[in-house]
């Protein structure tokens, strides 16, 4: 079974408003109903387990109410860190289930509302021949990597460097035994979920499916106006749209009455 995980349990603190920055509503609804509409929608989902910011399931609760979203089970509190939500996500899923490597997981962050059907669709069939799938794009920047003291240590050559998206894609069971050996590291520290198995499972392979530079992460100020931009311009209920050649032909009809004209 097919379960995508909507992560939604952080506060936002670099967009810095008062509300959760997955609250903020974009073109007419907020970035997570946007986002719960394309994990919810998908063909491939099977099931969708909301980790909400504690004290805020309440909105989940409001939006998921009636029966808009059958797949919904289960909306949870996230913990402290992406990495403890990825955990109580886990927990929840073994705890529910009599075989963990039958069940797949697909993390999201609430906060990339454009992720396209596509990108969903890839993650669940390269789970067929890999346990563990990234989504990732390439860097038009170049990407330096600097000292504790802001001088430059390597520039690592741009060709094999990507910029890591979510969704990240997993069989349960190789997740599971990842966090378990992050649990016993006093060090563990990571902000996303492939690099768990990266570093505690290294002889599992972690394929990269290609992202999309519309699948922007709501980060900062700024990106709130982004996204709203992006929404505006394809004109569509994007993550609605079922399939990329759907969305292309949007985007160039809109592109010829804003350029075109
Ligand atoms: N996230 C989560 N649980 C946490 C922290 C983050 O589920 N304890 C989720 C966020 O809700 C978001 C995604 O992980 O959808 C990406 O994280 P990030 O952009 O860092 O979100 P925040 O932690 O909310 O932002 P900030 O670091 O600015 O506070």
């Amino acid at each position: 079974r097919n379960v995508a995980v909507l992560l939604a349990g952080g506060v936002g603190s670099r967009v810095g408003l008062d509300i959760p920055k997955q609250l903020i509503k974009v073109a007419g609804k907020t970035l997570l109903e946007h986002t719960l509409v394309a994990l919810h929608d998908h063909p491939d989902v099977d099931e969708v387990l909301v980790m909400m910011t504690p004290g805020h399931t309440d909105a989940v609760r409001d939006i998921t109410r009636g029966d808009a979203y059958p797949k919904v089970t289960a909306i949870l509190e996230g913990g402290d860190t992406r990495n403890a939500t990825t955990q109580r996500a886990i927990d929840h899923l073994l705890a529910g289930s009599d075989d963990a490597a039958e069940v797949r997981i697909l993390l999201h962050d609430a906060v990339r509302p454009l992720v396209t059907p596509r990108i969903i669709g890839e993650c669940f069939t390269a789970l067929d021949t890999h346990p563990a799938v990234d989504v990732a794009i390439p860097s038009a920047d170049t990407i330096i990597e600097v000292a504790a003291d802001d001088t430059i240590s390597s520039i690592p050559p741009r060709a094999s460097l990507r910029r890591g998206q979510t969704p990240q894609a997993f069989r349960l069971d190789v997740l599971a035994r990842a966090y378990e050996k992050a649990a016993a590291d006093p060090d563990f520290t990571a902000t996303d979920d492939c690099s768990v198995v990266l570093r505690y499972l290294p002889g599992e392979p972690i394929i990269v499916v290609h992202g999309d530079d519309r699948n922007m992460k709501v980060t900062e100020p700024i990106d709130v106006f982004i996204a709203d931009k992006l929404f505006q311009l394809t004109g569509i209920d994007l993550p609605r749209a079922k399939d990329d050649a759907g969305y292309r032909a949007a985007l160039a009809g809109k592109t010829m009455v804003v350029f075109g004209g």
